[in-house]
C-alpha cells in the first residue's frame, strides 16, 4: 500500500509528482508529502489528509521548485496517520530523505540501537528507523548512499519499496524493492519513478519494472545502475514498452471511478473474452492453459487462495469447476492458507487470483504452494505484476486498470477467465457435452449485452437506494451460483456505505440471521429463475412473514417472487453458470447509490486501500 512516486531530469518536479500521487492514492489515502530539491535547498512538506491537502499546504510552504523530488500517498502502517508520521521522513544530520512502502519488522530492534548510538526519532514509524540506518551506515562505513542503502536493506527484515535522496548527492535517486512494487519510466534525459506506471504514461512509455531484491541508482544524464541487493550483481535493465492509454485510468465523463468502472463491465468481459472463445470453431484457445493441460488434467484438486473480492471470484469458480470439469475445489483465503501448514502436493494446481497481483498474503501463498512442489497458475489484471510473475502460468483478466478501491470489473472479468478455463478443461475432459459446449459458448457471447440491459436498471436502483440508505444493517441471501455473489454485495455496500453487511447462503438463513428479520431490515435475495428458485421463493416467504424488507433479483418477467417482494430489480436470463456475471450489477449499483447518497468518498472508502502489499 502506499504510493511512491519521484522525478530526476530537466522538468519542474513538483507537477509531475503532485499529479502522480492523484494516480496513485487507491493505493492509501491517509496522509501525503513530498520532498523537491532546487539545487541549493531540500524542502519537505507533507500533512494528514489527502494529495488535495498536501497542494494546498504545499501552497503556502514552498515557494521555489526543483527538478528532483520524491512523494508519497501513505496507508498507515506504523504509526497513526497523522502530520508527523507521514513521509517523506529525514535521517538526523537533515541530509537524507525516504519514502517507504511496505512494513520493516524488526524495526523496533535497529531503533532501539541507534538510540543508543544518539539517533532521535520524531515519530512512530518503521520508515524513519531506515533513513537513519541508511545515515548510519553511510557514515560508518564511509560509502556513497547507494552503497549504505544496500548495506542497511541487508540488515532489514520485512517488505519494502523506496525512494531515497540525499541531499550531499544531489544528482541522483536511489530506489529498491522487496515484496513492494516499483517501476521506473525510462524519457530522454529523465527517469520518472513510481508504484505503478499511471504517473509517468503522458511523459514515457517505456518502463523498467524493478524484481524483488533489486535497486537501482538513477543519476541525472546518466545510465540507471540496477543491482541485486544481497550480491551486489548487476542486472541488465529490461525496458518494456507499455500499451496502456491515459484515458483509460481517468474517468471519462462519470461522478466516479466505480461507477465507470461498473458501466465498463460489457467492454471488460469482451476483452477478457476475445481471442480465447471462438464460437464458430467451437473452441475456447487459451494458452497458458494448452500448455500446461497435462497438469490440469492430472491435478488431485484444484486449490484457489485469493483475498477480498478476488476470493469471492474464487467462491464462483468453485461452482463453475466443480459442475462443468468435475475437479474438486478448494477456496482459501490466502492469509489463512498460508499459515495454516496446508497439505499441497505435486498433483495440486493452485490457482492464485488477484486483480493487483500484489497482495501480500496471495504472493506469499503462492510462494508457499511452489515450494511444495504444486503448479502454480496466476489470474491477475495488473500485467506485469508480482504475482503475474512469480506463477507459473497464467490469464490475464483484460478489465483495463480499476481506480475505484471497491472492486467491480475485476470480479466479473476474474470469473469470465475462471469460467473459460473451466469449460475448456470441461471439454478435454469430455465431463460436458459437444452441444452443450456450443450452446455455453453462444450464450457467453451474450452476456456483455446482457450486462448491458441490467445496467439499465441504475435509475430504478437509485430510488431504492434512497429508501434504505439509512438502515444500519443489511442482509444479502443466495444459493448456489449465486451465494458468493450475496457474499460480494454484502462487501460492496459495507466498503463503501459503512454499513453493516452480512451475506449468508438463503437456506442458512434459518440457522441464526432470521433472528435479526424485523421491519427495518431489508434483505437483497437473489431469486433468478435457474437455480433453486422454488426453495429461495421459500425462504422469501420466510422473511415476508417476519415483516422483513425484500429486494429481489430477479429474472426477466418473474411474476412469484414480485409477488411476495417490497422491490424486484430484473436480470436477463442466461444459464446457471453465468448468472453471477448478471447478478452482480444490481449489487455493485446499490452500494454505489447508497453510499453516494451517503455522501461516502466512493472512490477511496476510510481505512481501505486498492493493493495491500501489508500483510
Ligand atoms: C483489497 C481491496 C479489495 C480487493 C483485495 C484483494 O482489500 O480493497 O478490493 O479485493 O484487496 O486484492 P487483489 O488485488 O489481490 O485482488
Amino acid at each position: 500500500m502506499c504510493g511512491i512516486v519521484g522525478y530526476i531530469g530537466p522538468r519542474e518536479a513538483y507537477p509531475i509528482i503532485i499529479e502522480g500521487l492523484k494516480r496513485l492514492e487507491y493505493r492509501g489515502y491517509d496522509s501525503a508529502g513530498i520532498a523537491l530539491f532546487d539545487g541549493s535547498e531540500l524542502k519537505v512538506c507533507k500533512t494528514k489528509g489527502k494529495v488535495v491537502d498536501l497542494e494546498a499546504k504545499l501552497y503556502k510552504e514552498i515557494s521555489s521548485n526543483g527538478s528532483i523530488g520524491i512523494g508519497h500517498t501513505r496507508w498507515a502502517t506504523h504509526g497513526v496517520p497523522n502530520d508527523v508520521n507521514s513521509h517523506p521522513h529525514y535521517s538526523n544530520s537533515g541530509n537524507l530523505v525516504i519514502i517507504h512502502n511496505g512494513i520493516i519488522e524488526n524495526y523496533d530492534a535497529l531503533r532501539k540501537e541507534l538510540i543508543k548510538r544518539g539517533y532521535v526519532f520524531k515519530s512512530d514509524t518503521d520508515t524513519e528507523v531506515l533513513v537513519n540506518l541508511i545515515e548510519e551506515v553511510k557514515k560508518q562505513e564511509d560509502v556513497k548512499l547507494g552503497k549504505a542503502v544496500q548495506i542497511a536493506l541487508n540488515q532489514v527484515v520485512g517488505a519494502y519499496a523506496i525512494a531515497v535522496f540525499d541531499k550531499t548527492q544531489p544528482n541522483e535517486i536511489v530506489i529498491a524493492r522487496l515484496g513492494s512494487p516499483l517501476a521506473i519510466g525510462v524519457g530522454k534525459d529523465e527517469f520518472f519513478i513510481a508504484s505503478d506506471a499511471s504517473p509517468f504514461l503522458e511523459y514515457t512509455k517505456n518502463a523498467i519494472y524493478l524484481e524483488d531484491e533489486e535497486m537501482a541508482i538513477i543519476r541525472l544524464n546518466k545510465d540507471i545502475k540496477i543491482r541485486k541487493i544481497k550480491d551486489d550483481s548487476l542486472v541488465d535493465p529490461y525496458v518494456q514498452a507499455l500499451k496502456m492509454n491515459l484515458d483509460q485510468i481517468e474517468k471519462g465523463g462519470f461522478e466516479h471511478f466505480m461507477l465507470k468502472e461498473i458501466y465498463e463491465q460489457p467492454r471488460a468481459i469482451t476483452d477478457t473474452y476475445r481471442g480465447r472463445l471462438n464460437r464458430e470453431e467451437a473452441i475456447i484457445k487459451m494458452s497458458s492453459v494448452e500448455d500446461n493441460m497435462k497438469k490440469f488434467l492430472a491435478a488431485d484438486r484444484i486449490i484457489i487462495v485469493a483475498c477480498g473480492t478476488s476470493w469471492h471470484a474464487g467462491l464462483v469458480a468453485e461452482y463453475i469447476f466443480e459442475d462443468l470439469a468435475r475437479i474438486p475445489v478448494e477456496v482459501e483465503y490466502a492469509s489463512e492458507f498460508r499459515y495454516r501448514n496446508p497439505i499441497i502436493t505435486e498433483k495440486d494446481v493452485v490457482i492464485a487470483i488477484s486483480q493487483s497481483g500484489e497482495t501480500a498474503d496471495t504472493l506469499a501463498a503462492i510462494k508457499l504452494a511452489k515450494s511444495k512442489g504444486a503448479f502454480v497458475f496466476g489470474v491477475c489484471n495488473v500485467v506485469g505484476s508480482s504475482i503475474a510473475r512469480e506463477t507459473h502460468a497464467g490469464a490475464y483478466t483484460h478489465a483495463g486498470p480499476e481506480i475505484g478501491v471497491a472492486s467491480t470489473k475485476a470480479f466479473t472479468t476474474q470469473i469470465t477467465v475462471l469460467s473459460l478455463i473451466a469449460l475448456r478443461l470441461a471439454r478435454a475432459k469430455g465431463t460436458i457435452s459437444s452441444s452443450d459446449f456450443r450452446q455455453h459458448l453462444l450464450e457467453f457471447e451474450m452476456i456483455p449485452k446482457k450486462v448491458e440491459k441490467a445496467l439499465e436498471a441504475d435509475e430504478h436502483i437509485k430510488k431504492i437506494a434512497n429508501i434504505y440508505k439509512d438502515v444500519h444493517n443489511f442482509l444479502y441471501l443466495g444459493r448456489g451460483y449465486n451465494f458468493p455473489v450475496a457474499l460480494e454485495g454484502a462487501l460492496k455496500l459495507k466498503e463503501i456505505s459503512y454499513i453493516h453487511a452480512e451475506g449468508y447462503p438463503a437456506a442458512e438463513m434459518k440457522h441464526g440471521p432470521i433472528a435479526l428479520i424485523d421491519e427495518n431490515m431489508p434483505i437483497v435475495v437473489i431469486a433468478t429463475k435457474k437455480g433453486h428458485y422454488e426453495k429461495v421463493v421459500s425462504n422469501i416467504q420466510e422473511i415476508k412473514s417476519r415483516k422483513g424488507k425484500i429486494i429481489g433479483i430477479v429474472t426477466e418477467g418473474d411474476v412469484d417472487v414480485r409477488a411476495l417482494a417490497d422491490h424486484v430489480i430484473e436480470v436477463p436470463e442466461t444459464l446457471e453458470f453465468l448468472s453471477p456475471l448478471l447478478t452482480t450489477i444490481p449489487l455493485q449499483l446499490l452500494s454505489y447509490h447508497i453510499a453516494v447518497l451517503l455522501g461516502k468518498n466512493v472512490d477511496q472508502p476510510r481505512n481501505l486501500a486498492k493493493s495491500v502489499t501489508v500483510e
